[in-house]
């Protein structure tokens, strides 16, 4: 088993020892005997150990009788994800700094700092709550959209931005850095994922997710679970279906067409709505949105110069830090030269743009 598990023997005795994998059985001999539950509970221990939890948080993960082999397997998913988004971040850090270095550009000393210390982390861990906020006029077409129903399951929280404030809100968050992130105050938070919720057949009156969807490794699933257990279903998601929808937004269309690869086999809005059974209705995005996903300065194009904005949002980590420069600079260079305007002239007159943003109701 140690060898199989790439683990001492002295690390199997001691999990034994302190209760954490003991062998359901003894050989004659007296050798620990692991059954396959053993050998499942044992493999969850060495990831959460992986991911650099303690011994005694590992306890509390997997004893928790909520959360079964294949929550903590979407789990350990989630995490391992967040901690490859993290390298990238790191390694884009690094890169720029030996590109200033080879240009003779000296970085100063927070910034050196940054690529190493607790200030990387720190930027990245509030990357997120730093530019996205609750959209109030994307939350009253949600809330609205929520009826009259009293408890609420928001699915895919976050830090709770859409969380209504006059209902009975549990939320479900499979990511233990967003869950770390919810205020004090926030709804009680679950960790599960949207494809396997841990809740009886409608148990709620309504199940909400709000840009969340085009994360579950599984939305078909997902959905099809929401709608199982709650009798309403609200769902704020994107449309890639629609022929030339990468072309509905210049970002897309002129500088980051990397993002058709992200959302290859993605359900079409059809196969969305046909899951929870409902319809579909499209969101404009107000030119001042408050809450900075990926689409929201569509009518402010140098908020994507910002590092910070972009760090707020997965598309811009998972396109890669290579095709993520090329767009900066292509977008920067247009935008001194006059020529990103004399593209988007149109833009300009607009308070409120459709970009494939759609309300799923059912
Ligand atoms: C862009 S955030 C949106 C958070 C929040 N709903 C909001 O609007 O601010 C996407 C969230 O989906 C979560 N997520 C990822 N995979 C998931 C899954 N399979 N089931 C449920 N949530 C998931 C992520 O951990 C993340 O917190």
């Amino acid at each position: 088993m140690a060898e199989l598990a790439g683990v001492s023997v002295r690390t199997l005795h001691h999990y034994d020892e302190i209760g954490l994998v003991q062998p359901s059985a003894r050989t004659g001999a007296g050798y620990r005997a692991y059954s396959a539950g053993d050998v499942e509970r044992l493999r969850e221990v060495l990831g959460y150990r992986r991911l650099g939890f303690g011994l005694r948080a590992i306890a509390d993960l997997v004893d928790d009788p909520a959360t079964d082999a294949v929550a903590h397997l979407r789990r350990l998913r989630g995490m391992l994800l967040e901690q490859r988004d993290r390298a990238t971040a790191m390694v884009t850090a690094i890169d720029k700094e030996l590109e200033a270095r080879t240009m003779g550009i000296r970085t100063t000393p927070e910034e050196q700092l940054k690529v190493f210390g607790a200030q990387l982390y720190e930027s990245i861990g509030s990357a997120y709550p730093a530019t996205r906020h609750t959209e109030p006029r994307i939350a009253a077409k949600v809330w609205d959209a929520l009826g009259d129903a009293r408890t609420v399951l928001n699915i895919g929280a976050g830090t709770g931005s859409y969380e209504p404030p006059d209902r009975d809100v549990t939320a479900v968050e499979p990511s233990a850095v967003m869950r770390a992130l919810r205020p004090a105050s926030a709804a009680p938070c679950v960790a599960a994922s949207a494809e396997s919720l841990p809740f009886e057949d409608q148990s709620f009156d309504a199940a909400m997710a709000v840009s969340t969807v085009h994360h579950w490794p599984d939305p078909v699933t997902g959905l099809r679970e929401m709608r199982r257990v709650a009798r309403r279903v609200v769902v704020f998601t994107y449309d890639a279906s629609t022929p030339g929808w990468l072309q509905r937004f210049w970002l897309t269309r002129d500088y980051l067409p990397e993002f058709a690869d992200l959302l290859a086999g993605w359900p079409s809005l059809a196969d969305m709505t046909r899951a929870i059974g409902g319809r579909a209705e499209p969101v404009l995005i107000p030119w001042d949105c408050a809450d900075g996903f990926f689409e929201a300065h569509w009518r402010r194009p140098e908020a994507y110069l910002d590092e910070r904005v972009r760090r707020a949002v997965s598309v811009w980590t998972r396109v890669g830090p290579q095709a993520e420069q090329r767009a900066v600079d292509s977008l920067r260079d247009d935008l001194s030269s006059g020529r990103w305007t004399e593209r988007n002239r149109d833009l300009a007159a607009l308070d409120a743009a459709e970009l494939g943003l759609r309300l799923l109701v059912a």
